[in-house]
């Protein structure tokens, strides 16, 4: 399984570094990325058009509308099918079918998962961190995994604590916590990619010093590049731990009991520690 996602992974990479070419920050990338319309479950298309029937409200079942960004392994990533898998797609599967819904996958950008909840999708599963801004326009389930920014840095790189960010050049996916770290470091100049991956390869290209992301996407990326880059600990740097939860529409709180639910018995009945060991342990 690692392996396998090794494998996607790179492939991911040399695809961004053959198309971007030049490397290029959110604002230039942004258009060829705008997949967010297109359903790419498995379910999408016997699902279209049931979703206002069948959302998340219906107490009855039906079908829950997922929206990620399957560019964040080994939480998600693309398939060899095509379809978004990775350990956060098996995890809301494995939800969905505890509480009686199909699940469809939506794969968008990171940046509009949240508001796009109640609208496109009715929750998301995206390795997102719970944050205080966040939740005053979703609500979350329980916390399903503990996580913390890392830090990835070329090999000769000087970089070793806090203070040796500043007025640095950094590379982050935008919209993540990763970025809102970035922008509290004093004089920095901050790239933020629509894929994680491309601000690793603008890190590989010399055009940013360093880039923060979420330490387990961090392991994937800087396994790829091992005579490259570094991936140095956020506790070398003070970052905070964080918490990944599933985004909920705010106020259902009959969804989100029967999420909180499933995830524990997910837990109890050992499912989530076999999930882990698939896609996340090394
Ligand atoms: N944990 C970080 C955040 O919540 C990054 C998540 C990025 N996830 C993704 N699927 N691209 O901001």
């Amino acid at each position: 399984m690692k392996k396998k996602i090794m494998a996607l992974v790179l492939s991911a990479v040399m695809t961004g570094a053959l198309i971007t070419g030049c490397g290029s920050a959110a604002s230039e990338s942004g258009a060829g990325e705008a997949a967010d319309e297109s359903a790419a479950g498995e379910n999408a298309a016997e699902n279209n058009g049931e979703s206002a029937d069948e959302s998340a409200d219906d107490s009855e079942g039906g079908t829950l509308r997922v929206g990620t960004n399957a560019a964040f392994p080994p939480f998600e990533f693309v398939g060899d099918d095509g379809n978004p898998d990775g350990f956060d797609m098996a995890l809301i599967k494995a939800v969905g079918e505890k509480i009686g819904y199909d699940v469809e996958i939506q794969d968008m950008e990171f940046d509009s998962l949240v508001s796009s909840i109640g609208s496109k999708i009715d929750v998301a599963i995206a390795g997102m961190t719970v944050t205080e801004e966040r939740q005053k326009m979703v609500d979350f389930s329980d916390s399903y995994y503990e996580a913390v920014q890392a830090v990835i840095v070329p090999k000769d790189s000087a970089i070793a604590t806090a203070a040796d960010l500043e007025n640095k050049k950094i590379g982050v996916q935008l919209g993540t916590t990763g970025e809102f770290i970035a922008d509290e470091i004093a004089g920095v100049e901050v790239s933020a990619y629509n894929k994680a991956v491309d601000a690793v390869n603008d890190l590989n290209n010399g055009r940013v010093d360093c880039v923060i992301v979420d330490k387990n996407p961090a392991e994937v990326f800087g396994a790829q590049f091992p005579d490259k880059v570094t991936v140095l600990p956020g506790t070398d740097f003070d970052f905070e731990p964080e918490f990944y939860a599933i985004a909920l529409p705010k106020g259902n709180t009959d969804l989100a009991d029967k999420i909180n639910s499933a995830l524990k018995e997910l837990k109890e009945d050992g499912t989530y520690d076999s999930l882990v060991a698939e896609y996340i342990e090394e």
